[in-house]
C-alpha cells in the first residue's frame, strides 16, 4: 500500500486557498487536521507499512501537516483583515457632512459663561482651581473666619450631610460658597498664588431667585505687595471683558465678609430705561458681586505668614452674570433642563469662547 502524500497535499493546500468564510476555513481545518481529520487518518495507516517506506511517508506526512497548517493560519489572518476592512467600510462615517440641525446640541448658559470667564481671568494669568462639592466644617466655615455659632452659619442656609456635634463644629455639609477653594489653594501652599475657582454650590433655599444647587466663581491673589488697587483693577478688567463694554462703570460699596477686611459689595452700571435693563453706563447700579482684601486670620489659619503675604478674594454669582447678559428673566428656567429653552438661550459648541475670537459667538 503506498499513500499518495503529494496530492493529499496539494488537495488540501488548494482547499485551504479557497476558503471564502473563516467558519470554512474552521471546516477545512477540522476534516484535514482534526482527530478523524484526512491527515491523522493517513498517519493511522503508516504502522502497515514497511519500515523504510514508513519513513518515508512519515516525514512526508509530516511536512503537509505543517504546510497546511501554517497555510491555515496565514488564510485566516488574510480573511480576519478583509472581514475587519469590511466592517470598517460598512461603518464609515463621513466627518465632514455638515451637522443636521435638527441634530445639534447647545451649550448651557452656564457652561458658556464658565467658558469665558475662564478664557478672561486666564488671559490675566489666573489658573483654574477645584475643591470638593462635599465639604468639611473647617474649610467651609472656620478656616474662613466663620467659628461655630458665628451668625454668618445661619446667614448661609447649609445643606449638612453630618450635622455639627457638640462642640459645633465638625459638621459634613454641601458646600455653600467656592471660597473653601481659597483655603485649600492657600493650604497647598504654592505662593504666589492667581486662581479661579468655578464651581457648583448648595444652599436650602428656593424661590424666584434661588435655587439650592447653583454656580459661583472664587478668585484669590496672595502675593507681598498685592492690594485693594489690583482688586479694582483686576474686577473692571473683567467687567469690561465679560459684559463686552469699555470702561464699565463699577462702585465699590463697603459691606461684610468674615473672611475679608476691608470687605466690599460691588454694583455695575445700568439703565432700566422703557423696562429693559442695559449693562454699561446708566443712572442705575446692580450688584454683582463680593470682594475684599483677605482677613489675616485666614491667612494665619491656612497657613500662611500674614506679615509677609497679603491679597484679595472675590466670589459672584454665574447664574446671575449670565441672566444680566445674555437676557435671561428666569433663574429657575436654567434647571429645568427644557430642550426648547436650551435651543433659545444655548451655544453653538465649538465656537469656544476665547478673548482673540470673541467672547460670544
Ligand atoms: N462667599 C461669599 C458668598 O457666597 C462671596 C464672597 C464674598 C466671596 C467676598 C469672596 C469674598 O471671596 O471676598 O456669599
Amino acid at each position: 500500500m503506498t499513500i499518495d502524500t503529494e496530492a493529499l497535499g496539494a488537495d488540501l493546500l488548494q482547499q485551504v486557498n479557497d476558503a471564502a468564510e473563516l467558519s470554512a476555513l474552521e471546516d477545512i481545518r477540522i476534516a484535514a487536521l482534526g482527530k478523524k481529520g484526512a491527515i491523522t487518518a493517513e498517519m493511522k495507516k503508516l504502522g502497515g507499512l514497511d519500515p523504510e517506506a514508513r519513513k518515508a511517508a512519515g516525514q512526508a506526512l509530516n511536512q503537509i501537516k505543517d504546510a497546511v497548517a501554517k497555510a491555515i493560519e496565514a488564510r485566516k489572518s488574510d480573511l480576519e483583515t478583509a472581514a475587519l476592512d469590511a466592517k470598517l467600510a460598512g461603518e464609515r462615517i463621513d466627518v465632514s457632512l455638515p451637522i443636521r440641525p435638527e441634530k445639534s446640541g447647545r451649550l448651557h448658559p452656564i457652561s458658556q459663561t464658565f467658558d469665558e470667564i475662564v478664557a478672561i481671568f486666564g488671559e490675566m494669568g489666573f489658573a483654574v482651581a477645584e475643591g470638593p462639592d462635599i465639604e468639611d466644617d473647617f474649610h467651609n466655615f472656620s478656616a474662613l473666619n466663620i467659628p461655630a455659632n458665628h451668625p454668618a452659619r445661619q446667614m448661609q442656609d447649609t445643606f449638612y450631610l453630618k450635622e455639627p456635634d457638640e462642640t459645633g463644629e465638625n459638621a459634613v455639609v454641601l458646600r455653600t460658597h467656592t471660597s473653601p477653594v481659597q483655603v485649600r489653594t492657600m493650604e497647598a501652599g504654592n505662593l504666589p498664588i492667581r486662581i479661579i475657582a468655578p464651581g457648583r454650590t448648595y444652599r436650602s433655599d428656593s424661590d424666584i431667585t434661588h435655587t439650592p444647587m447653583f454656580h459661583q466663581v472664587e478668585g484669590l491673589v496672595i502675593d507681598k505687595k498685592t492690594h485693594f488697587g489690583h482688586l479694582k483693577g483686576c474686577l473692571q478688567e473683567f467687567c469690561s471683558a465679560y459684559f463686552e463694554v469699555d470702561d464699565v462703570p463699577l462702585q465699590f460699596r463697603p459691606s461684610y465678609f468674615p473672611f475679608t477686611e476691608p470687605s466690599a459689595e460691588v454694583d455695575i452700571g445700568c439703565t432700566r430705561k422703557g423696562g429693559e435693563l442695559t449693562i454699561g453706563h446708566g443712572d442705575d447700579w446692580l450688584e454683582i458681586l463680593g470682594c475684599g482684601m483677605v482677613h489675616p486670620k485666614v491667612l494665619k489659619m491656612s497657613g500662611i505668614d500674614p506679615d509677609e503675604y497679603q491679597g484679595f478674594a472675590f466670589g459672584m454669582g454665574i447664574e446671575r452674570i449670565a441672566m444680566l447678559k445674555y437676557g435671561i428673566p428666569d433663574l429657575r428656567t436654567f434647571f429645568e433642563a427644557d430642550v426648547r429653552w436650551l435651543k433659545h438661550y444655548g451655544f453653538v459648541p465649538l465656537e469656544a469662547a476665547s478673548l482673540v475670537r470673541g467672547l460670544t459667538p
